[in-house]
């Protein structure tokens, strides 16, 4: 039967199914069941603690920024809100909040996939209403490598254009589309993709996995496409294993398989350590598990230049704006704390040999 009412082409068939997706998403993930708890490989980090800092803790300074070409904006702290939502319904409102705390506190956000938009441009007007209410927001655009691969870079360049990005992430996940009945599972060709997009888009591209991380050999291989980064997005909090297992309770295949795959994975911590015997040119960014300022600082002293947090910072959107503040200023105190109590006046200083190995 042919469907009726604003769904009735086949554009709105995948949205439905888009939005469904992604809200089912928000919820799954929310689920301490999808979170690989102590897998991050964190509590095996140690820095090294300074019990004299010649320092006075007022001093401390947690400031960074994100520069590309000779372009450079300023950011309060080197934590990020990691790409979650965008397109469907119920999202709106948790960009928004999100949206306003980047805007207020000048930190990077990622938005979440803006496949929708590849196909129905309406969805761009999400972004109007949430530059209405933060037009400074740092945003950075999000693209699947699936769909990059399969995409005109004009419809791609949209992307960028409509939320009025300094960036665009692209997510690459084989994990999660494996698991999923409707999930894009061509991955050929993708490092081609990567390097066309570098060359041609004008922003800084910026390559993640969503909660699986990277090998020594993946991460070698992206440095020839001149990505501007890699946030290494490694295990330890939100599984996609695990929430595509969850969503799919009632196809027992995938439900068993998703099972299976629970605790598949390269953790948030081996992917640093990857990163550094790679060697690789671009800036290497941390995600997958973060759930205070001292995982951040550890990232920090580990190498990653930036730090991002996604449940976290959906649970809090969820209460509101009050709640979002008290998160990113607790992360704070956590970081700076951590820089004072390891003599570190700054990242750079944090970086360098503050770490037990
Ligand atoms: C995500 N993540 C994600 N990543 C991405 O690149 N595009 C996306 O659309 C989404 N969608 C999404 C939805 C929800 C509800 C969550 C919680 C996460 C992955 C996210 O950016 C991050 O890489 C992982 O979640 C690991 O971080 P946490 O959750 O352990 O802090």
């Amino acid at each position: 039967m042919k469907e009726s009412g604003p769904y009735s082409d086949e554009v709105g068939v995948q949205t439905r199914l888009f939005e469904q997706r992604k809200r089912d998403h928000i919820r799954i993930a929310l689920d301490p069941r999808s979170q690989t708890l102590g897998q991050n490989g964190l509590d095996s980090v140690e820095l090294i603690h300074e019990a004299l800092p010649n320092l006075n803790f007022k001093e401390v300074d947690i400031s960074t920024s994100f520069v590309f070409n000779k372009t450079s904006v300023s950011l309060s702290s080197p934590i990020f809100i990691s790409s979650m939502t965008a397109g469907h319904e119920n999202g709106h409102q948790i960009n928004e909040a999100l949206a306003r705390l980047s805007d207020s506190r000048q930190i990077l956000m990622g938005v979440g996939s803006q496949r929708r938009e590849l196909v129905d441009t309406s969805a761009a007007e999400e972004w109007s209403r949430v530059r209405k209410q933060a037009p400074k927001a740092r945003l950075i655009g999000n693209i699947g490598i699936a769909q990059l691969i399969k995409s005109p870079i004009d419809s791609v360049r949209r992307l960028v254009d409509s939320t009025e990005a300094l960036g665009l992430f692209v997510h690459v996940n084989p994990l999660q589309e494996a698991l999923q009945p409707e999930g894009t599972t061509d991955f050929k060709n993708s490092l081609e993709a990567i390097e066309n997009l570098v060359r041609i888009i004008g922003v800084p591209v910026i390559v993640k996995e969503v909660g699986c991380g990277f090998s020594v050999e993946t991460l070698k291989r992206l440095d020839s496409t001149g990505v501007f980064a890699v946030d290494v997005s490694g295990k330890g909090g939100t599984h996609w294993g695990r929430v595509e297992a969850y969503r799919s309770e009632e196809d027992q295949v995938l439900h068993k398989v998703g099972q299976t795959f629970a605790n598949w994975g390269v953790s948030t911590t081996q992917a640093m350590l990857n990163a550094k015997e790679a060697r690789v040119s671009y800036e290497v960014w941390a995600s997958g598990g973060v759930r205070n300022g001292l995982d951040a600082a550890k990232l920090i002293a580990l190498g990653a230049v930036k730090v991002g947090l996604a449940k976290p910072f959906l649970e809090a959107a969820l209460k509101g704006d009050r709640a979002l503040e008290e998160l990113l200023q607790k992360l704070e105190l956590e970081l700076k704390i951590a820089l004072f109590c390891t003599g570190s006046k700054n990242l750079a200083e944090l970086s360098r040999g503050k770490v037990l190995s």
